[in-house]
């Protein structure tokens, strides 16, 4: 995995006025990873050698294509905050694989779902993002053996035409709640609980022994269900589509 430092600590981020980020903001960016061979070509140009050898070792063209959208959406972002040419932005990674920027302000998370990638950032807070597609149909055994009690209870209480929209949202609450400190899923999800409420708003909740946490969801695409979450006071959240 590489190591190496984009350019150098620069924590007043100074760029045009679509990517300049406060102290106490949340950024989201959400876009389609669905695109031409020709910005697919341009966007691989961007990666590094070792991101272009994991494209290569997908199996399946989607897969790989994917995932040179979504990680050459995620250089151009970060290049645009960091005003540095996508290309000589390099990435740490943390013990479990948690990609982010040594020496930077700028904290960020990403992830993607089929058709959808999102990406979440801060400043010197980390965060945690996550999207998922809906389903019609959710498996009842994943609920009962990831969700806590009470989130197992109150989806369980829900007609039957609600409780597949309100799995994905738990499950997009959870794994942005798991995915801040990128323990990922090494931290057992059903050791703590979200709200289950179907709302937009900015949401309190306990999390590991500590209250103070923030978690909300937000609508990047109407068959996606997706959140963040974040330890940091939030002032104000920007949420807008990549193009
Ligand atoms: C992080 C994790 C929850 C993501 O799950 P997912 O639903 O498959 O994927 P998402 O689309 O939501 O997120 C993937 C993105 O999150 C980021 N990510 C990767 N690992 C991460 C971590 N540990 N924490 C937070 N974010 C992580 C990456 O940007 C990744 O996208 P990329 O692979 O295109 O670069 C899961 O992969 C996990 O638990 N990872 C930890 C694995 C681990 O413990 N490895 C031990 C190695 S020693």
């Amino acid at each position: 995995m590489s190591t190496v430092v984009c350019n150098k600590v620069n924590p007043v981020i100074q760029s045009s006025s679509e990517f300049v980020l406060d102290q106490h903001e949340v950024h989201i960016w959400y876009t389609s990873v669905i695109i031409s061979v020709e910005q697919e070509n341009i966007l691989l140009s961007a990666l590094s050698p070792d991101e272009v050898a994991r494209a290569n070792r997908f199996r399946f063209p989607i897969h790989r294509q994917r995932f040179i959208a979504a990680r050459g959406m995620l250089r151009n972002i970060v290049g645009a905050y960091l005003e540095v040419d996508p290309k000589v932005i390099m990435f740490d990674y943390s013990p479990r694989g948690k990609p982010y920027l040594r020496e930077q302000a700028l904290q960020f998370n990403v992830s993607h779902s089929q058709d959808m990638a999102v990406y979440a950032f801060t400043l010197d807070q980390p965060i945690g993002v996550d999207i998922e597609k809906t389903q019609e149909k959710y498996d009842d055994a994943v609920a009962a053996r990831f969700f806590s009690e009470s989130e197992y209870r109150e989806l369980s209480a829900l007609p039957q035409s609600e409780r597949a929209l309100c799995f994905y949202r738990i499950w997009s609450r959870k794994e942005a709640l798991i995915k801040v400190s990128g323990e990922g899923f090494a931290f057992a999800l059903s050791s703590f609980t979200v709200p289950t409420i179907d709302s937009l708003e900015t949401l309190a909740v306990n999390f590991q022994g500590e209250s103070g946490w923030l978690l909300r969801s937000f609508v990047a695409h109407p068959e996606y269900q997706s959140a963040f979450a974040t330890q940091q006071t939030i002032e104000k959240t920007l949420i807008r589509e990549w193009k």
